[in-house]
């Protein structure tokens, strides 16, 4: 399956400014780490090894210590992924935000969770979030085991507790059986429920892109040349100056420095970081954290007018409107040449393909 690129890009370089904004993400709702959950949260996993192959352009995916992965928690987190099971009335997973058809974000500017509430940020991509060494918008979650706790807690996306989640696991003997295949017969703790849906995660990377077979592969022909042309202005420094945000490297591209910017978007002129305009938002796809740009083309335009001017606005920021039309078409031609494939088994688990993954768009 194709993904576009909005999906590939990780979008972790994400705006600082939003630690002043007014509407913000509910906060995690975690219970105290005490010593005994600490302990089991170094439980490692028994089973069989998997190298996780990172395809062209992308480094080798960071493993923590802990949590090596292995077929079996793979496959038990892939299913706990698509489970609406997980949700306080059981109709929302993982994917309903962040769908495999939908390159694992959710197509909407903001993402809608149990009763159809309605969240404040659009639904990133879980594409390459094995890179981020922050998890969230604002940063807040430090591994992809720890990020996986909120949404579930979160009143507005699945609305349960952690506590919740565990007695449902416990009580269903598919998933007793899966737990002691991946972990052996320890007791099903939340630490567990998370290290296993990071394990699968973790699989979903995307790379080899027409750029990434261009630029690493040696392949001259991956690239249009309205696309090549693009790919110089994104590096020139005096152009478009993208690179210094979305790095790409001499062996691989994440496309982003893992630092905030404010990049004057969510923001009004005085620098109030206010989230607004977004209920309004009717269009099915959105790019930057706030669902604010629909279209590549929008995106270009956004930097092309430099943002917009806030006191807080990153140095790098600059109006671009000296690029001349033909200019712009070619970033954007470059842009959409950042497109990959899929891996095998990301899907649902043939047992949960039926599941909806989409939750009906609400205004
Ligand atoms: C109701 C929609 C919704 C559900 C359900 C949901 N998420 Fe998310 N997810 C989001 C939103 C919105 C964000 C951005 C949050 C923010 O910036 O505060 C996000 C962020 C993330 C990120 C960070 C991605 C990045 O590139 O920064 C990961 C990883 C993730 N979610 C995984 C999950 C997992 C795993 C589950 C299930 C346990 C889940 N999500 C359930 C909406 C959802
Ligand atoms: C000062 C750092 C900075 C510079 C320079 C910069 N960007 Fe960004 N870019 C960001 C940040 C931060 C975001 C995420 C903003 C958000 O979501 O609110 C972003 C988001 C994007 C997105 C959307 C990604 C997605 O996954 O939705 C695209 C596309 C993009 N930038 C392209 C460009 C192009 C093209 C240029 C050069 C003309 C550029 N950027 C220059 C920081 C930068």
């Amino acid at each position: 399956m194709k993904v576009s690129l909005k999906l590939l890009f990780s979008s972790l370089v994400v705006a600082a400014a939003i630690v002043f904004a007014t509407v913000v993400h509910s906060p995690t709702i975690k219970a105290a780490p005490g010593p005994d959950r600490t302990s089991r949260a170094g439980l490692m996993p028994i089973g069989k090894p998997v190298k996780i192959k990172a395809p062209l352009g992308l480094p080798a995916v960071p493993i923590p210590p802990d949590n090596p992965p292995t077929e079996e928690t793979i496959a038990l987190g892939r299913r706990l992924y698509y489970d609406p099971g997980l949700s306080v009335d059981g109709t929302v997973s993982c994917a309903t935000c962040h769908a495999p058809n939908l390159g694992f974000g959710d197509g909407k500017a903001l993402s809608n969770g149990v009763d159809g509430k309605l969240g404040t940020r659009s639904a990133p991509t879980v594409v390459n979030a094995a890179y981020n060494t922050l998890q969230f918008w604002d940063g807040r979650s430090a591994s992809l085991e720890k990020q996986a706790e909120g949404p579930m807690a979160n009143p507005v996306e699945m609305g349960h507790t952690l506590e919740g989640v565990v007695k449902f696991v416990q009580s269903d003997p598919t998933y007793r059986e899966l737990f002691l295949k991946a972990w052996g017969p320890e007791q099903i703790t939340i630490d567990l429920v998370t290290k296993s849906i990071a394990s699968f995660e973790r699989t979903v990377v995307i790379g080899d892109s027409p750029f990434d077979r261009f630029y690493y592969g040696g392949d001259k022909k991956a690239l249009s040349l309205a696309a090549q042309r693009g790919l110089k202005l994104f590096l020139n420094p005096k152009k478009g100056n993208c690179n210094v945000c979305h790095v790409i490297g001499k062996k691989f591209a994440l496309f982003t420095d893992n630092k905030f910017h404010n990049i004057g978007v969510g923001a009004d002129t005085s620098g109030n970081f206010a989230d607004v305009g977004l209920y309004a938002q009717s269009k099915n796809t959105a790019y930057m954290h706030d669902g604010s740009q629909a279209t590549l083309k929008d995106v270009v335009d956004h930097y092309v007018g430099g943002g917009t001017s806030n006191p807080h606005l990153d140095k790098e920021i600059h109006a671009l409107d000296f690029l001349t039309f033909n200019e712009r078409a070619d970033l954007k031609a470059f842009l959409e040449s950042l497109t990959g494939t899929l891996p095998r088994n990301v899907d649902p688990p043939a047992d949960l393909s039926s599941v909806k993954t989409q939750t009906a768009q609400k205004q």
